[in-house]
């Protein structure tokens, strides 16, 4: 039934449908990542692939937002509007991709690094996007929320890093929003319980210092307050027994950056 939390497989098809046109719309983005690019042109690049697959961009008049993708450059966390911004050696810039198709919605980010980029920055970047990884192992039936929050915060704050508390992963659907919101931060055995079938976006924002925000005049992007860096990765899944399914991947991103070299 259309609007429950608990997708039935011909919910989840639809839903994997556009988690992997997500996937592959970020890594046609990753391709023109590079010193001198302009975000607007990224989001061009993003507009015109998710239309050619007979979608339509997921965030575009989301609660007015402007824009295909989120675009948030160094300490930016997330909600940054695609623009006249040149991209820098050194800089990290978090994509984040919506699509929508047959009803539901596709969802998920990763955090690219444009040309070099000084090691301290680099493993901010590969430990947000294991600590993704954290949370994902514990998206089992019969857990509970807290349980995925827990691993999240438990990973990163081991490595020093704070979590972004004001802005949460959330349930996907028909909706962009849908329940229960997934928090980076929280207690074990805390939370709505998880159940076979929900389909959850996690998506730790992890901050080299203080996890406290901002918000930008221009209504929606969201900065670190202490200016140091911020990274951010998302992914879509479904709940089930033993494991949770992956619907989005960033097997596509990484096949592209490899063949980069
Ligand atoms: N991944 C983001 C989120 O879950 C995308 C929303 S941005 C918006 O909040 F522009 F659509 F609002
Ligand atoms: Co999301």
């Amino acid at each position: 039934m259309a609007g429950s939390l608990e997708k039935n497989e011909q919910e989840i098809e639809f839903l994997r449908e556009n988690a992997i046109l997500v996937s592959k719309t970020l890594a046609e983005v990753a391709r023109c990542i590079k010193p001198g690019v302009k975000t607007s042109i990224l989001d061009q690049v993003a507009e015109t692939y998710i239309r050619d697959h007979g979608a339509v961009p997921g965030f575009k008049g989301y609660q007015g937002y402007p824009a295909t993708l989120c675009i948030s450059v160094n300490d930016e966390v997330v909600h940054g509007i695609p623009g006249e911004r040149v991209l820098l050696n050194g800089d990290i810039v978090s994509i984040d991709c919506g699509t929508k198709k047959n009803g539901y919605y596709g969802d998920s980010a990763y955090t690219f690094e444009v040309g070099e980029v000084a090691p301290d920055i680099k493993a901010l970047l590969d430990h947000t996007k294991a600590s993704l990884f954290r949370g994902i192992e514990a998206a089992l039936a019969g857990k509970r929320v807290g349980d995925i929050s827990r691993a999240v915060q438990g990973y990163v704050e081991t490595k020093g890093y704070s979590v972004v508390r004001d802005l949460v992963g959330h349930g996907l659907g028909m909706e962009l929003h849908e329940k229960p919101e997934i928090p980076n931060y929280g207690k074990r055995g805390t939370g709505m319980k998880l159940r076979e079938g929900m389909v959850l976006c996690i998506e730790p924002m992890i901050n080299l210092g203080t996890r406290n925000i901002t918000h930008g005049s221009d209504g929606w992007t969201i900065r670190t307050a202490d200016g140091k860096p911020s990274a951010h990765f998302e992914l879509t899944v479904v709940v089930r027994k033993d494991r949770a399914e992956m619907l989005s991947t960033f097997r596509f991103i990484e096949e592209t950056m490899v063949s980069n070299i």
